[in-house]
């Protein structure tokens, strides 16, 4: 019996991997054979991150920043959290931000300062596995989204409620 009952699937590993080729083509096209530098938002992106980098055929880095944003609840605290930011000097980079979601904007918008002021980069780049438009507090637009995901609390694929579900290899949300 699986412990993910509860959870209702909406949008499946295959759809999450089809749209994930998509991207990595795309991607791919634009950066052609620069390299590329991904900055991944722990623990969110992590499932995200990995399969779009196996796919992408640039030069590319991996590199993870620690911010955390959402308490044990499902409400944006409003309040970015730097757990940890320490980057390699990424000054003339291109860098693209991987996210699992970008919902308030909040934690885009602080990434996006952060590493503005700290690197003269080449380009840089968000991308984003969802993008839930409906609560968006700020001008913080994805450059780069799969799935455009109306306003319910969802897990799976590297999301989680109160650390657990991370782990599914769909994205759901909780059958109340
Ligand atoms: P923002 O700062 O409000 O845009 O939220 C960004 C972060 O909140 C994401 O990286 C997620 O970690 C978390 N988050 C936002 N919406 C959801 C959701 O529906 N499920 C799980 N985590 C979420
Ligand atoms: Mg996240």
């Amino acid at each position: 019996m699986n412990r993910a009952d509860n959870i209702k699937q909406f949008i499946s590993e295959e759809q999450i991997q089809s749209r994930i080729k998509e991207l990595a083509a795309k991607l791919n096209e634009i950066y052609k054979d620069e390299e590329l530098y991904l900055v991944g938002v722990l623990k969110g992106s992590v499932m995200f991150m990995t399969d779009l980098a196996k796919r992408l055929t640039m030069p590319v880095k991996m590199e993870f920043v620690r911010l955390s944003s959402y308490g044990s609840g499902t409400t944006s605290a409003g309040k970015i959290n730097a757990v940890d930011l320490s980057l390699p000097d990424l000054g003339g980079k291109n860098v693209l931000i991987v996210e699992d979601i970008i919902d308030t904007g909040n934690t885009a918008k602080f990434l996006v300062d952060f590493l503005n002021q700290k690197f003269k980069l080449k380009d840089l780049k968000f991308c984003s596995l969802l993008d839930k438009k409906a609560r968006r507090v700020n001008d913080m637009q994805p450059d780069y989204y799969c799935f455009d995901v109306e306003d319910k609390y969802l897990v799976g694929y590297g999301m989680d409620i109160d650390g657990k579900y991370r782990n599914l290899p769909y994205i759901g949300y909780i059958e109340v």
